[in-house]
């Protein structure tokens, strides 16, 4: 059954927002499960559709699980029933590409489904399935299918990635804990999220250094165990967020998140006239963030997306909406993926003014949007349109809310007991 949301426009989001945990990290800790025959327990996994696909997919592979319980699952790959991760399983969720590194590293074998495109880009696997070659796999592509084996083992290697690939370094860096000898990732992913999978990864027993940095090594052991393990709040949602308290000259609290992991945002957002104060308190590792706009109209500010520490792609759906409503123009591009403007069009229906040149988009700021009927598109195009909405005069309605609900956990509550007039509804 397909749901939709209705929006009606206007009110300013006062409250506080629980952060909850990071699908990216989420997606590869639990395929870090495969390394292992120990229990791998992990907390603040969110409930997410993208999360709901992993586990099944591991269900399927063999992998034994208890129920996801607030927040928590335990994980146990003591022999798998098979080493093929069809096509349903990985068209539904690019992420399912990082069950191919561990497969390979410890069953030194595996058949997964090359994973669709999808609406944002081609969002090749090409880097993954090179690195893995260059550490002796064998792989062929047949029928739609990787297939990938290494009867003798990974061996450790220098893999030098031509683009810091966010999962693709994920990949790499699950498959060398297990290879003999030294594995060097030359510019590797620096994502929080990536630094954090190899901070697990050390305490199942991987021999891990440089992580958060360009270069990251591995010295490979010959087992991994299982540990307890805690997945790191969620950037995205709370930069999400952030963007939707400037957007309705509100006040939110975001509890449990990092400054650090948004600091690009924040800049951006401080010259866009909005405010922010981190509220730390001793021992506890993460921060709470008030945000609010200190400005009658919102400033235009023209950003770049960037691999981490820059101006994240998955916060540009958000920011250019936030750039629909400023006082002048401002020019937003996409270096990222080559097809992340899928909101553009539902915007521009909203009233927004925004023109595509290439990677860049020239919006310029209208004195308010309009809410009418849109389509979600890809996750965080999606988001875009409900933060649209919660701006809007009138009502908005954004259909197929299935995108939303693979990346943000409880969205409509969340905004709800922030004042926001927000109803799902069957269609
Ligand atoms: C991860 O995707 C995230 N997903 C994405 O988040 C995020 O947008 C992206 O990193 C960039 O930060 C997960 O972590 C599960 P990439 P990933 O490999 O790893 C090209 C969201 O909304 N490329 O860093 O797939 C690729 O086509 C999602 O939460 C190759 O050409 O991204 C893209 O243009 C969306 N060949 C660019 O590199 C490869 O082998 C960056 O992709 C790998 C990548």
């Amino acid at each position: 059954m397909l749901q939709s949301m209705k929006i009606s426009g206007g009110t300013p989001l006062v409250g506080t927002i629980e952060i909850s945990g990071a699908k990216n990290l989420a997606l590869p800790a639990l395929a870090a499960s495969l390394l292992t025959d120990g229990n791998l327990s992990l907390h603040r996994v969110p409930n997410l559709e993208d999360v709901k696909s992993m586990l099944r997919l591991l269900v399927h592979l063999g992998v034994d699980m208890g129920d996801l319980m607030a927040g928590t699952i335990i994980l146990t790959a003591n022999g798998l029933k098979t080493l093929d991760a069809g096509y349903d399983f990985v068209r539904k969720m690019r992420g399912s590409i990082l069950v191919l590194g561990p497969l390979v590293a410890r069953f030194r074998k595996a058949a997964v489904s090359l994973p669709g495109g999808c609406a944002i880009g081609a969002r090749g696997v090409d880097l993954h399935l090179k690195a893995l070659e260059h550490m002796g796999a064998s792989i062929t592509i047949e029928n739609g299918y990787i297939n990938a084996s290494a009867p003798n083992g990974l061996i450790g290697c220098d893999i030098i990635l031509p683009i810091p690939t966010v999962t693709g370094t994920e990949n790499i860096l699950m498959a060398a804990t297990l290879a003999k000898g030294i594995t060097r990732i030359i510019n590797a992913a620096m994502e929080p999220e990536v630094a954090a999978l190899a901070d697990l990864l050390i305490k199942m027993g991987a021999k891990i250094t440089g992580h958060g940095s360009s270069i990251v090594t591995i010295d490979g052991v010959d087992s991994l165990s299982g540990t307890d393990f805690t997945i790191l709040p969620d950037r995205i949602e709370a930069g999400t967020y952030a963007i939707a308290a400037a957007l309705t000259n509100g006040k939110l609290l975001l509890k449990n998140c990092k400054y650090d992991h948004l600091a690009a945002l924040f800049d951006a957002l401080h010259l866009a006239g909005v405010t922010h104060q981190v509220h730390r308190e001793a021992g506890n590792e993460y921060e709470d963030i008030e945000v609010w706009r200190n400005i009658e109209i919102i400033n235009p500010v023209s950003i770049q997306t960037t691999p981490f520490p820059g101006f994240a792609t998955d916060l540009q759906a958000q920011f250019m909406t936030l750039m629909t409503i400023c006082n002048g123009t401002a020019a937003i591009t996409e270096n990222i993926f080559e097809n992340r403007f899928m909101h553009v069009p539902e915007l521009s229906r909203m009233g927004a003014n925004i023109s595509i040149h290439g990677k860049t988009a020239i919006v310029t700021g209208q004195p308010f949007l309009r809410g009418t009927n849109v389509m979600a598109t890809d996750l965080r195009a999606s988001v875009s349109l409900v933060l649209a909405g919660l701006t809007a005069h009138g009502e908005t309605i954004v259909n197929r809310l299935y995108h939303i609900d693979r990346g943000y956990e409880n969205i409509d509550q969340k905004l709800r007991t922030c004042g926001a007039n927000i109803e799902r509804f069957t269609v």
